[in-house]
């Protein structure tokens, strides 16, 4: 997508060869034009998948799952990654573990949101190590649910997360797709077209 990838180039930094910063438009500060644009391009490109819920993980994936799920006309649901003090009904969960933090999230969502007949678009901001599907995937099969997909706004292709769940036989598509951050520059998979 040329725009996120023209805007990655603008505005993200690159603090190492394997981070890329960009809380300007989307980790913390929020650019909402670019995030309709990125909901569109995700409707698009899932709309013939029969989608009846989009599952993100909070807190970054929220903003990009919510203007898709606009455009799909679905609901949206964040698991969580702290126990909420509503969140007293039966839950499925999964335990994330980041290797980027070092840290091991149990993730949570509410069973009455995610049901056999559902078919769900997974849907988050960065795929890394691919982490964080995976404990959404395990979800949705607790859930006896459909995997309609994987959305995914900026792939760390370098990493191993895209190749482990593609070669699940699961559909992601990503956005921007980054080959390399090395020396202080972001390489994209399929170069930004001309014009
Ligand atoms: P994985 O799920 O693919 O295995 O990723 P990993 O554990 O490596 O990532 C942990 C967190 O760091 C995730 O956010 C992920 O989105 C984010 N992350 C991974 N690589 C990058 C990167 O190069 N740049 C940025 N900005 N973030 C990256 P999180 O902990 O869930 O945070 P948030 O959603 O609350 O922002």
């Amino acid at each position: 997508m040329k725009q996120l990838q023209e805007k990655i180039l603008t505005d993200g930094q690159v603090l190492s060869d394997s981070v890329l910063k960009v809380d300007s438009f989307l980790n913390h500060q929020i650019d909402p034009v670019l995030m309709q644009a990125i909901g569109e391009e995700f409707a698009s490109k899932f709309a013939d998948e029969g989608i009846t819920k989009i599952l993100t993980l909070e807190s970054s994936g929220i903003a990009p799952a919510m203007m898709t799920g606009l455009v799909l006309g679905v609901p949206v649901i964040f698991a969580r990654k702290r126990k909420s003090l509503t969140l007293i009904n039966e839950l499925y969960t999964a335990s994330v573990h980041s290797f980027t933090k070092n840290e091991t999230n149990e993730i949570s969502v509410s069973q009455k949101f995610i049901g056999k007949d559902d078919v769900v678009l997974i849907l988050d901001d960065f795929l890394a190590n691919g982490q964080a599907v995976l404990g959404l995937i395990d979800i949705i099969e607790q859930a006896d649910a459909a995997l309609g997909g994987v959305a995914i706004v900026i792939e760390k292709g370098f990493q191993s997360g895209g190749k482990m769940i593609r070669d699940r036989g699961v559909r992601v598509e990503s956005l921007a797709n980054i080959a390399s951050l090395a020396n202080g520059k972001v390489e994209f998979l399929e170069e930004v077209p001309a014009g």
